[in-house]
């Protein structure tokens, strides 16, 4: 029976043209949550193949914006809206990953812009020993809180994947700390066998430090 759902959303995939399954994971948790928005600014983390880029242009709208980061080459290309960058996301200035969405602000001695959504589907290579690619997957996630202090707008969302294991728990209680709203999420679409989960989290508060820049 999970299989023939996994399949269900493969083949899915195929006929509505993404490049992959993972695009129903995002279509649920945004149909559920309501993470993105017209005109939003979002950062798509461990974007490749480019599912998730083309859930995002769609819900986007004509004035928004997308920059998309992986290790891997993006195969969504060919958007006025969309700018991928190859690399590891850690590695990556924060000025870079803002660029893109610059100059939209009303006026030109108001700060510059940030993102409106943070999303990171990134994972770590997999080894099959659950333990380490829990721990490899929590990494990913602490990376992408300690860059939402730089890129991401007071109020802000996010929704990022984690693999579960015995520091989710302590995960969950930073996110508590600098998001109001902070809860897990499983889509249907995620493979019944896996321990992959999302938390989706909205109204950002950026530590005060980081508030004062
Ligand atoms: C499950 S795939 C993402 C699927 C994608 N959301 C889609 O819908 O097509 C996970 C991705 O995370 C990327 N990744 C892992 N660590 C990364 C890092 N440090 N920086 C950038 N990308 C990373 C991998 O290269 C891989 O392509």
């Amino acid at each position: 029976m999970a299989r023939d759902i996994q399949d269900h959303y493969f083949k899915l995939a195929k006929k509505q043209g993404y490049h992959s399954r993972a695009a129903f994971k995002l279509i649920e948790i945004d149909d559920r949550k309501s993470i993105l928005h017209k005109g939003d600014a979002v950062l798509d983390c461990g974007a490749a193949p480019g599912s998730w880029t083309q859930v995002v242009l769609e819900r986007i709208g004509r004035r928004g914006r997308i920059v998309a980061v992986d290790l891997q080459p993006i195969m969504t290309a060919g958007e006025d809206r969309l700018q991928t960058m190859q690399g590891d996301f850690n590695l990556i200035e924060p000025s870079e990953l803002l660029e893109f969405i610059a100059g939209r602000s009303a006026a030109e001695d108001a700060p510059p812009r940030r993102f409106d959504v943070l999303l990171s589907d990134m994972a770590p290579s997999t080894t099959g020993d659950r333990l380490i690619d829990h721990y490899g997957s929590i990494r990913l996630c602490e990376a992408v809180l300690d860059r939402a202090r730089e890129v991401l707008r007071p109020g802000g969302r996010t929704a990022m994947k984690v693999f579960e294991g015995e520091a989710y728990p302590e995960l969950l209680q930073r996110c508590k700390a600098e998001f109001k709203t902070v809860k897990g999420f499983r889509p249907k679409a995620s493979r019944n066998e896996s321990i992959e989960m999302f938390i989706v989290a909205d109204g950002f508060r950026p530590p005060p430090t980081d508030a004062a820049h």
